[in-house]
Order: structure tokens, then sequence, then C-alpha cells
């Protein structure tokens, strides 16, 4: 139970637009192992399309990000991104395509969109929702996801929100984990077989906390 303690000394801040290709870099290395069968060939262009996707994800709304320093503020140890309204679909719909066509080139780009159309979930006003949470490898276990989460829940609850929600694969432990903890519960889960064969994550579950 220290864990938490130590990771006090650590400061959470809304990430600045300097800090998208820091955030993506963590985001591919944290989900490795589903952005590879994503990309295949081209996970050379990984973080560039995630840096894409995450600027993009400020700029069509909705979406902000937030950052842990490491050991200095130039340090990112970790982040998390927060939807607390819907995105302009138009522009994120589109510049995604965009980014991952021009990317990777129009069968894999099919194929990415495919994959990752994975978990699917519709906004809503009462609600925000968590998304690409990842601590740096050098960095778990110091209690540094569990700060980002109340981070995130203290900035819905700003918004006005009264719950906050996220999808976890259900191979995920260390993530299961550290939910359940904070109060999380399984409200239901979208079962896919493509996921399921491709990315070894056939459930996906559906967490919710009251606020
Ligand atoms: C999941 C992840 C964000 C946890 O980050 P972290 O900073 O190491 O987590 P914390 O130190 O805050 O851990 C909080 C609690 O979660 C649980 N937990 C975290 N990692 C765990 C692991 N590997 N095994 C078991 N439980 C774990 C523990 O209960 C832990 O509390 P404790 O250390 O006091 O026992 C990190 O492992 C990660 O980035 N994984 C890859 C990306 C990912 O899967 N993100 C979640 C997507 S839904």
């Amino acid at each position: 139970m220290t864990s938490g303690m130590e990771a006090e000394q650590f400061t959470v801040r809304v990430a600045g637009p300097e800090e998208d290709p820091a955030i993506a870099a963590l985001v591919v290395e944290g989900f490795i192992d589903k952005f590879r069968p994503v990309f295949g060939r081209r996970m050379d262009r990984s973080v560039k399309i995630m840096e894409k996707w995450i600027g993009l994800e400020h700029a069509s709304g909705g979406v902000t990000s937030l950052v842990i320093e490491g050991y200095s503020a130039g340090e990112i140890a970790g982040s998390v991104g927060v939807r607390t309204a819907a995105s302009r679909e138009d522009v994120l719909a589109r510049g995604l395509w965009r980014n991952l066509e021009r990317n990777l080139g129009l069968p894999r780009a099919l194929w990415a969109t495919t994959l990752l159309s994975y978990p699917r979930y519709a906004t809503s006003s009462s609600e925000a929702y968590i998304e690409r949470l990842v601590v740096s490898p050098d960095f778990r276990r110091q209690g540094m996801a569990r700060r980002l989460l109340a981070a995130a829940e203290d900035l819905a609850r700003e918004a006005g929100k009264a719950t906050v929600a996220l999808h976890v694969g259900g191979t995920n432990l260390a993530a299961l984990r550290l939910y359940e903890g904070e109060g999380y519960e399984e409200v239901s889960r979208q079962r896919s077989l493509l996921t399921g064969y491709f990315l070894n994550i056939r459930d996906w579950l559906y967490l919710k906390k009251e606020l």
C-alpha cells in the first residue's frame, strides 16, 4: 500500500499540444501487442499515426489528455485521455481515415479500421469516457495509473458528469485489478471473434463508476 504514496511526488497535469509525440510513443509501447497485428510490416509508422490520432482527438473536441511527469518535468511517465463530450465526427473520422490511408495504403488501412473499431462506444452526456491509459514500463507499480485515473475522475466531475466509464480487454489482468480496486464495476461486455483471433482479446468489458 506504499505505492500510492510514492506516486504523490509525481505531478499530473493537462498535456500541452507539443506533447502529442511523447504520448503517442507511450501508447504504442504500452499497447504493442494490439498494434503489431494492426500495423504489421508498417509498424514503423505506428508512432506517427498515433501522434496524428491524438492530435485529431484534441482538435475535434471532447478529449483532454493528462500526463504524469517522471523524475523531471520534461519526462512523461504515463498518460490518459478523457472524453467529456462528443467529437466533431466529420473532423475525427475523416482525419483518422486519411491518416491511416496515407501511412498504410488502402488495404491495410481498411484492415486497421476494422480491428480498431472495437470496442464500440457511443458518448453520453452524463458520462465521461477514459481511454488509452498507459504507464511506461520503467514506472509501473508505483501508483501512477491510480493517480492518472483519480485525476481523470476529477476532470469528469468538474465537467458535471455523473459517471465515468471505460473499456478493458478481458485478458488485461493488470488493468482489471487496477479498475476493480478503484471501484469500477462491469456493466456489460462485447464479444468479437475478430479481435479474439487477431488481438487475443475476445471480450471487451465495459466498466463504470459513479462519481
Ligand atoms: C495497466 C497499467 C496502466 C497500470 O499502471 P501502473 O502505474 O503500473 O499501475 P499502479 O501502480 O497505479 O497500480 C495500481 C494497482 O493496479 C493493480 N496492478 C497494476 N499492475 C498490475 C500487475 N502487473 N499485476 C497485477 N496487478 C496490477 C494493483 O492492484 C496495483 O496496486 P498495488 O501496486 O498497490 O498492488 C500499466 O500496466 C500499463 O500501462 N499497461 C499497458 C497499457 C494498458 O493495458 N492500459 C490499460 C488499458 S484499459
